[in-house]
């Protein structure tokens, strides 16, 4: 590609004000308070496509937020590359922990980024990273060298777990139709260890309600002779992990993948310094399931937690009750071949064998999705590590995530394609949770980096 440094470099000031622009607006699916902002947000997108040279662009309504979708159809035999990312963003709580506000962008250096990082909610997931798209394609087309078909997908609905986005996609496969879907929304090792995601995990997620007497009651005058739905709740959590941190649930790992010593060993080679790793999280130990390092057991290994619990008093000083019921939010990220809806019905099955007489238990299901795993022998995994090659000078490393993009195995299952998934966040980069940002170096790069795979993956599919 010609020129793309000296393109980057005239125009990443505005690359980055249309960035900000964008992360002004509060998108938060989550919470229907935000539904004019995540409209205007789908407005903006659609408007920022068309100047980047899409031909065709529509605003998909759904029944919850609108897709949107972009096209530039330029040659029969060309190939088609489907550019998927979404536009919603988290509730940016706990509110006091940002040390500038969520929705009014500032950028700062840090250690991971000397050359500084934008602060805002979304900047890395996945507003930063979907619009690195964008650019890429404005810088395409401006400068005549896009070498295949395009089509975007933007949703605003991933933060809270794509369903409409699955019924559309379900019902418009031909308008779909592509050769490779693109996505940014996952991370890479470091700056200077490039790595693409070849994994993603599977989720289900539940909500678990314990319900002991009929109303709150003195936790003198029935204290130690009804079941308290909190001390309940917490013993069976508690015994879902047993001293080695299996998970107890019968039949829960009967489908999981087991890897073989030399796949775990080419694992193993990815740089990793748990010392670091510790340091960066302030804490004095790693822990989780016997027999398996720390990069394993947040990729190849399921795993259950605890994500919120609740009930009783939590106002000030000390009320003294026994609370009606007790809530629990859980989620089991799954490795491949463990099927979502499968696992779902064994926890419940379980969950409701383990609760004593005395208190009613009721599991809802929230959301989920499937596990991704794609090889790197294909054209795809291999124009995108050509792409990294050419822009960081090294060889990607391809690398199982413990995140989940659910909707990625569907693409699979529906549209027959394969996803390459060139994440260019970091770990550090704090996506969920205070304080997130992405690097102004990784999101140039990105933009640097996506064209290449355009070029490539065009070469390669002749
Ligand atoms: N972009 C993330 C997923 C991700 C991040 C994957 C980093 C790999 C590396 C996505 O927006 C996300 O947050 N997914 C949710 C699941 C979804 C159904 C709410 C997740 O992983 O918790
Ligand atoms: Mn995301
Ligand atoms: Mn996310």
């Amino acid at each position: 590609m010609n020129h793309i440094q000296s393109y980057i470099n005239e125009h990443k000031n505005r690359f980055l004000n249309e960035l900000i622009k964008l992360l002004k607006i509060p998108s938060i699916s989550a919470d229907s308070t935000y539904k004019k902002d995540v409209l205007k947000t789908a407005d903006l997108i659609k408007i920022s496509l068309e100047k980047a040279g899409c031909d065709f662009v529509e605003i998909c309504e759904t029944n919850g937020y609108p897709i949107i979708y972009g096209e530039k159809i330029i040659g029969k035999n060309l190939p088609t590359i489907l550019v998927y990312g979404h536009y919603d963003v988290q509730p940016p709580d706990p509110i006091d922990l940002w040390h500038s506000p969520p929705f009014e962008p500032v950028i700062k250096k840090t250690e991971a980024h000397p050359d500084g990082a934008i602060y805002a909610r979304g900047a890395c997931d996945d507003k930063g990273q979907m619009y690195m798209h964008v650019k890429a394609m404005e810088f395409m087309t401006s400068t005549n060298q896009l070498p295949c078909n395009v089509k975007f997908m933007i949703e605003g609905e991933e933060e809270i777990g794509s369903s409409n986005l699955a019924t559309f996609v379900k019902s418009n496969q031909e308008k779909l139709k592509n050769d490779v879907i693109l996505i940014s929304d996952t991370g890479m090792i470091a700056n200077n260890v490039p790595s693409i995601t070849t994994g993603l995990r599977g989720l289900s997620y539940v909500e678990v309600e314990v319900t002991g007497p009929n109303r709150d009651l003195h936790s003198g005058l029935y204290g130690g002779a009804v079941a308290n739905p909190i001390n309940i709740l917490t013993k069976m959590i508690a015994s879902l992990h047993d001293e080695d941190n299996h998970i107890t649930i019968p039949g829960f790992y009967d489908k999981v993948e087991e890897l073989s010593k030399e796949e775990r060993e080419e694992m193993g080679k990815a740089p990793f310094s748990l010392e670091n790793y510790k340091k960066a999280l302030d804490i004095d130990a790693v822990y989780g399931e016997t027999g398996y390092t720390t990069n394993e057991r947040n990729s190849i290994r399921p795993t259950l937690d605890v994500n919120g619990i609740w009930g009783g008093y939590i106002g000030e000083g000390a009320k003294t009750v026994i609370a009606s019921k007790a809530y629990a939010k859980i989620s089991m990220r799954l490795v491949p071949h463990q099927d979502w809806e499968d696992i779902t019905t064994l926890f419940t099955n379980h969950f409701e064998s383990i609760a004593p007489k005395g208190v009613k238990i009721k599991v809802t299901p929230h959301h989920g999705g499937q596990g991704y795993v794609t090889p790197i022998d294909s054209i795809g995994y291999k124009a995108a590590s050509k792409a990294y090659q050419d822009t960081f000078g090294k060889t990607p490393i391809p690398q199982r995530s413990g995140g989940s993009i659910p909707i990625v195995s569907l693409f699979e299952q529906e549209l027959k394609s394969k996803t390459i998934l060139m994440g260019f966040g970091l770990d550090s980069d704090a996506i969920h949770s205070p304080n997130e940002h992405f690097g102004v170096w990784n999101y140039l790069k990105g933009i640097e980096t996506i064209p290449l795979f355009y070029k490539y993956f065009t070469e390669l599919y002749k």
